[in-house]
């Protein structure tokens, strides 16, 4: 899939776009179907909410399921980051986060890359997530709040949170965040489950608790182009991955050609 001028005059003036209906329903459901077997297995990549059951991040899937194995590669996420990142990519980190119902917490504000730069010292900011909305995400169910813009700040200073979220984060200042957001606003993109969100790895971001008894599952693909892996390997691999052999695409319909292809 390509995307259109306008697409990528967005992702360079706003640092994301969005992209309605990039997933069809069914594969949605594929999708979601994998989520309960592999939410069920007690292993690290799976990071816990503070209540030490329910699922917060589900991390590196790919690597262990061949559904999401096949979803990082599919052609409407791949093809894009190719675009965007100017060349064959790897990917970086994977991540379902699942913002349950009820008991999802908050995730502070912070750059991607601010992080992928410290800990992993990767060389640029030539990395980014491919996002797609595995439910409805609503003003209720803990959307992302982006700055819009953010993006051409490059890396901002930032603080080692190591308690909130699923992993050590660096997070951003409040007196930065208000100078920004009080210039730029803030975005909160609503969308139906199969929508893509494609963001920039410097725009700022965040999001709120989830207070409402609607899931918000989100899956992240983080891509990297291959010249630009990480240098340092201190962070799980299932965190920061090792592996920078180019993605190969697959087809447009592979999600829902080899559904149940497992089982037989
Ligand atoms: C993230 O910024 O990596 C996660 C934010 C979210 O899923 O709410
Ligand atoms: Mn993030």
């Amino acid at each position: 899939m390509k995307l259109s001028a306008e697409q990528l005059r967005q992702f360079e003036d706003e640092g994301f776009i969005i992209i309605p209906e990039l997933f069809a329903t069914e594969e949605v459901e594929v999708l979601k179907g994998e989520i309960p077997g592999v939410f069920a297995q007690r292993r690290d990549e799976n990071v816990r909410e503070k209540d030490g059951d329910t699922v917060r991040t589900g991390f590196a899937t790919h690597t262990f399921n061949d559904v999401y194995a096949r979803f990082v590669r599919h052609p409407r996420i791949l093809g894009p980051a190719e675009e965007m990142l100017g060349g064959q990519v790897y990917v970086h980190q994977f991540k379902l986060n699942a913002k349950a119902a009820f008991n999802g917490d908050v995730w502070q504000w912070h750059q991607d890359y601010g992080t992928w730069k410290r800990d992993d010292d990767m060389p640029e900011a030539r990395a980014m997530n491919l996002a797609v909305y595995l439910d409805d995400v609503s003003e209720f169910n803990g959307p992302l709040y982006l700055i819009p813009k953010s993006h051409k700040r490059g890396v901002l200073e930032a603080g080692h949170d190591v308690t909130t979220t699923s992993y050590p984060l660096w997070t951003l200042d409040e007196a930065l965040i208000r100078e920004m957001a009080d210039e730029g606003g803030i975005v909160a993109p609503k969308g139906k489950a199969g929508t893509g969100f494609f963001f920039h790895s410097c725009l700022v971001h965040a999001s709120p608790p989830n207070i409402s008894p609607w899931d918000r599952m989100i899956v992240y693909v983080s891509y990297c182009n291959v010249d630009n892996h990480i240098r340092r390997f201190q962070r799980p691999e299932w965190i920061a991955h090792r592996d920078f052999t180019p993605l190969e695409a697959e087809a447009d319909d592979c999600l829902l050609s080899q559904a149940g292809a497992a089982a037989e």
